[in-house]
């Protein structure tokens, strides 16, 4: 079976923003020109992707509305003779089709896309964290969809990572069977270094078989006292093969602000109106 759908859960606080996030959402920061969950959704609709399915919570209303039309824009545009960009914005809401679900309560990512259960059904879906970011010329969701397509498993995207940033994310151990593909064995979801299985992290990409939804159901609270999608992988790993892929491309970890102002710095370096101006400025900046 193709995959098709893809699970974006975007109803987090973004508490390491604020105050910017007080009143806005951690997906709406720009990278350059484009907010981050534009980002998220490109890598799903470069990889043949076609319904994206938000979990949303309170305050997300930006995120609908910039995939929806906007009349009043096309209107402005179209009376200052701006065709070209009315036809950009259309772009937008036709990337894919979008379906909203909401998550009302704070209760960890095992329980945003355990919401999205009904509307995906018995097909393999994708999961897209719209925090990380990777450049390359293939999507990260594309890189794991070609594993799935050989072997009808769900499948993970890693990254290697140091030693002292593994309690920072969900950390595996396994075997690996080719250059970067691994059949993996074990799951642990922000593990102190020395309770580590090794230093290869999860990263906000996945597909999974919709077995995975009966795993997260019986899933109990976990790290951070939240329902951990971690943990559900670990019961699912007793039952199916779960193999991961290490992603080739950067990753930029934009959930925290380092990690989001090196992909600001990065992704404007190379924008084609601005980069080169950007660069004789920092240039100037760092007295280079
Ligand atoms: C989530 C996952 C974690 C994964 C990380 C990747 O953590 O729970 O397993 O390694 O995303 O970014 P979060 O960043 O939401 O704390």
């Amino acid at each position: 079976m193709r995959v098709r759908k893809a699970v974006l859960p975007v109803a987090g606080f973004g508490t390491r923003f604020l105050p910017a996030t007080k009143s806005s959402s951690k997906e709406m920061l720009p990278l350059v020109d484009k907010p981050l969950i534009h980002y998220a959704v490109k890598d799903a609709v470069d990889a043949g992707i076609e319904q994206i399915v938000f979990v949303t919570g309170r305050g997300k209303r930006a995120i609908e509305d910039y995939f929806d039309i906007s009349f009043e824009l096309e209107y402005h545009l179209k009376f200052h003779g701006k065709d070209e960009i009315i036809e950009e914005m259309r772009q937008i809401s036709d990337m894919a089709d979008f379906v909203y679900l909401r998550q009302k309560e704070p209760k960890g990512l095992g329980h945003a896309v355990l919401r999205a259960k009904d509307v995906v059904g018995d097909e393999p879906f994708a999961v897209i964290l719209a925090d990380d970011v990777i450049e390359n010329s293939s999507s990260g969701t594309k890189q794991l969809i070609d594993v799935f397509d050989r072997y009808h498993c769900s499948v993970i995207g890693l990254e290697g990572v140091p030693k002292e940033d593994v309690s920072k994310y969900g950390i595996v151990s396994g075997k690996e069977i080719e250059d970067g593909l691994y059949k993996l064995d074990n799951f642990v979801e922000k593990p102190k270094p020395e309770q580590a299985p090794s230093n290869t992290a999860i990263i906000g990409r996945y597909i999974f078989t919709h077995r995975i939804f009966e795993e997260l159901e019986k899933t109990q609270v976990g790290a951070k006292g939240e329902i951990q999608l971690t943990d559900a992988i670990l019961s699912l790993s007793k039952k199916e093969v779960i193999y991961g892929k290490t992603l080739e491309g950067k990753r930029f970890d934009c959930g925290s602000k380092f990690g989001f102002l090196e992909a600001t710095v990065e992704f404007a370096l190379n924008d084609k109106e601005i980069g080169q101006e950007f660069k004789e400025y920092l240039k100037g900046v760092m007295g280079c």
